[in-house]
């Protein structure tokens, strides 16, 4: 399978409204009307000095979408979706290795890139664990799903001097006094 990477461009507002309310995305809160999706393209929310979004490509077909987002931050944060057709085939493994690779290339400033997922978001969490990425939080009843749960939710994060080196530093997690 060829894997290319592809920045949105500004005739892709219809493309990215298929992409995104297409099909069910459980791990993200609330669905999205077709209107607004192209209406907050047209609008050049996809892509600006904050944020910008690439397509997955899958053997030239649009099998996924990258946002990355907070980019005037020295901690960007990104967004994946690999649509469901396309899952289980190392799609969202490459990708977080190319995000990672482009955002400390791209943006020197930039020493630590950030993710969020759902606590129950098993296969996202273990592409964080094989990248790289180390678990800095878990916030509790932080993930309001749309049938009223609350789920857990976790941070993870890797370095730029942990992404030069190869290795991965965990957080001080033991450094309350003990009682
Ligand atoms: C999460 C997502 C991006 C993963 O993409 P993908 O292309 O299927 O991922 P990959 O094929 O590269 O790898 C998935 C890994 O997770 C593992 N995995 C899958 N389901 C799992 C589960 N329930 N628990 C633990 N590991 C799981 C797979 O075994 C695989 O690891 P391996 O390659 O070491 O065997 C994709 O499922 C998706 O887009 N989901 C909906 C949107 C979403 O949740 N995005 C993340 C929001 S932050």
């Amino acid at each position: 399978m060829h894997i290319e990477f592809s920045r949105i461009s500004a005739g892709d507002g219809e493309a990215l409204a298929d992409f995104l309310t297409g099909e069910e995305w459980p791990y993200h809160a609330g669905t999205q009307e077709r209107e607004t999706v192209a209406r907050r393209h047209a609008e050049g929310r996809y892509d600006n000095e904050e944020e910008r979004t690439f397509w997955v490509l899958a053997d030239g077909e649009r099998a996924g979408l990258v946002r990355l987002q907070d980019l005037a931050d020295d901690t960007p944060m990104f967004d994946l979706r690999i649509r469901k057709a396309w899952r289980g085939r190392g799609l969202g493994t490459e990708a977080v290795a190319w995000l990672t690779r482009y955002l400390f290339t791209e943006l020197p400033d930039v020493l630590r890139i950030e993710g969020h997922t759902r606590v129950d978001n098993g296969a996202m969490r273990a592409i964080f664990r094989k990248s790289g990425y180390a678990k800095e939080a878990h916030y509790r009843d932080a993930w309001p799903a749309p049938d009223g749960v609350r789920h857990d939710a976790t941070a993870y994060a890797i370095l730029r001097r942990d992404w030069l080196s190869g290795t991965v530093t965990r957080p001080a997690w033991d450094d309350e006094p003990v009682t």
